[in-house]
C-alpha cells in the first residue's frame, strides 16, 4: 500500500515537472501597452486566437475581432470586454473560406478603422472540403485567405509604423514540401486534410519570410509563429473514436490556449525582436526552421503564384501549375486521414516539444 502511494506521488510529481518544464510553455515578458494602438485578430472567438485578443485588450489596445460567426464571435467580445475591463473590443465579419469576404472586410475596416499597428493571422483549419473559390480548404482559409487580407491592409500598417504582423504556422509544416499543382483552384489539392493543413502551414512560414523581405525598410515588420500543441477546438472535425484517445491525451499534455497565445503575444509586441522579421519563432524564441522552408526563391515563386490566385495580378498560366520544380517531400500511404496516422503524428508532434 505504502509502495503504491510512493508510487503515484512520483508519478504525480514527474508529471507536475514535465508538464511545468516542458508543457506549460514559457511566458511573454513584455508589459508594453498598447494605448492608442489598434490590432486585427483573425478567428478571435476561441481558443489561441481568444486568449491573443484578451492579452492585447488587457494591454489597451482597440482590437478589431475577425470572425465568420457572429454570435461566437459578439460572445468573446462580451467575455474579452469584461475580463480585460476594456470596451474598446469589437467585432467585425470575415469569412476567410471567402475571397469575396475578405474583400468586404478589409473594405469596412479601412473605411471606419483609422489606423492598424498589428495583424495577427491566427484563424486556422485542417478539413477536408473545398472554399467558395475553389481551393481546398486548409490552403484557402490558412494561407490564401490570409494573404489577401494581408496585402489588402498592407498600405494602412505602412502608415502606421513600426507596425507588425504575426502569422500563426504549425511545426507540421515539416511534413510536407511544397507542391503549387496542389495549390491551385482547378486541381484536387491534398484530398487527406491532415496534409493539406501542414501545406498551409508550410505557406504561412515561406509568406512570413517573403512579406519581410518585401516590407525591407518600412518598419513594419513580420514573424511566424509556432504556438506549441495546444488543447483548443482545432481539432473538433476529427471523428469520434479519434476524440476518444485524444480528449484525455489533449488535457494531459497539451498547452492550455493561454500558454498557446504567448508566442502570437510574443511576436506581437515584444521590443527588440525586429532584426528577426521574416523568422519562426516558438516559446517566444526564434527558431531555425528547415532547409525547403527558408528558400527565398521558392518563398518569392509562391507570393507571385499567390499573387494571381487571389486576382491580386492577372491570372495564372499553365506554366505556373507545372511542379515539377518543387515535389513533395513526404507522401502519405492512405488518401484518408487514418486513424492510425493521425494519432502517430499527433504522438510525434507531442515528443517534439
Ligand atoms: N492547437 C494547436 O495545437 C495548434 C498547433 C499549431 C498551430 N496552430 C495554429 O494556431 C491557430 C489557432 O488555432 P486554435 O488551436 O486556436 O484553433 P481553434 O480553437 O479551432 O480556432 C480556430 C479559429 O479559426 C476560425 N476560423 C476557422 N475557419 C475560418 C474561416 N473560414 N474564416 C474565419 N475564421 C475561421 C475559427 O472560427 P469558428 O469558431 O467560427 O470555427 C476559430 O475562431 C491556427 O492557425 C492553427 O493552425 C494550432
Ligand atoms: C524606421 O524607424 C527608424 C528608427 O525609428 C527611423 O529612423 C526611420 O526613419 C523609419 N523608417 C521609416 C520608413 O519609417
Amino acid at each position: 500500500m505504502v509502495a503504491l502511494i510512493v508510487a503515484v506521488a512520483a508519478a504525480v510529481s514527474v508529471y507536475i515537472f514535465i508538464y511545468y518544464n516542458f508543457l506549460k510553455g514559457v511566458k511573454c515578458k513584455s508589459d508594453v501597452s498598447l494605448n492608442g494602438r489598434t490590432v486585427i485578430v483573425t478567428g478571435a472567438n476561441t481558443g489561441i486566437g481568444k486568449e491573443t485578443a484578451l492579452d492585447m485588450a488587457r494591454r489597451g489596445a482597440r482590437v478589431v475581432l475577425a470572425c465568420r460567426s457572429k454570435d461566437r464571435a459578439e460572445a468573446a467580445v462580451l467575455d474579452i470586454r469584461r475580463v480585460s475591463d476594456n470596451n474598446q473590443v469589437v467585432f467585425m465579419h470575415l469569412d476567410l473560406a471567402s475571397l469575396k469576404s475578405v474583400r468586404a472586410f478589409a473594405e469596412t475596416f479601412l473605411k471606419s478603422e483609422p489606423q492598424l499597428h498589428i495583424l495577427i493571422n491566427n484563424a486556422g483549419v485542417g478539413l477536408v472540403g473545398k472554399t467558395e473559390d475553389g481551393f481546398s480548404m486548409g490552403v484557402g482559409v490558412n494561407h490564401f485567405g490570409h494573404f489577401l487580407l494581408t496585402n489588402l491592409l498592407l498600405e494602412r500598417l505602412k502608415q502606421c509604423v513600426p507596425s507588425r504582423v504575426v502569422v500563426l504556422a504549425s511545426e507540421t509544416y515539416r511534413m510536407v514540401g511544397l507542391d503549387f499543382s496542389k495549390l491551385s483552384r482547378t486541381e484536387p489539392g491534398h484530398t487527406n486534410g491532415f496534409l493539406d493543413y501542414a501545406h498551409s502551414k508550410l505557406c504561412n512560414v515561406l509568406f512570413a519570410r517573403e512579406l519581410s523581405n518585401r516590407l525591407e525598410g518600412t518598419n513594419v515588420t513580420c514573424y511566424s509563429v509556432h504556438p506549441g500543441v495546444v488543447n483548443t477546438e482545432v481539432f473538433r472535425h476529427l471523428n469520434r473514436w479519434l476524440m476518444l484517445i485524444l480528449v484525455p491525451v489533449a488535457a494531459l499534455l497539451f498547452r492550455d490556449p493561454e500558454g498557446g497565445a504567448q508566442t502570437s503575444i510574443h511576436c506581437a509586441v515584444q521590443e527588440g525582436i525586429e532584426r528577426f522579421s521574416g523568422r519562426y519563432f516558438s516559446d517566444c524564441r526564434v527558431r531555425e526552421v528547415v532547409a525547403h522552408a527558408r528558400d527565398d526563391a521558392v518563398a518569392r515563386k509562391l507570393w507571385e503564384f499567390s499573387e494571381r490566385m487571389v486576382g491580386l495580378s492577372p491570372r495564372v498560366s499553365a506554366v505556373d501549375l507545372n511542379p515539377s520544380s518543387h515535389r513533395l517531400l513526404f507522401s502519405c500511404p492512405c488518401s484518408c486521414l487514418c486513424p492510425f496516422q493521425t494519432s502517430l503524428m499527433i504522438i510525434i508532434i507531442s515528443g517534439v516539444l
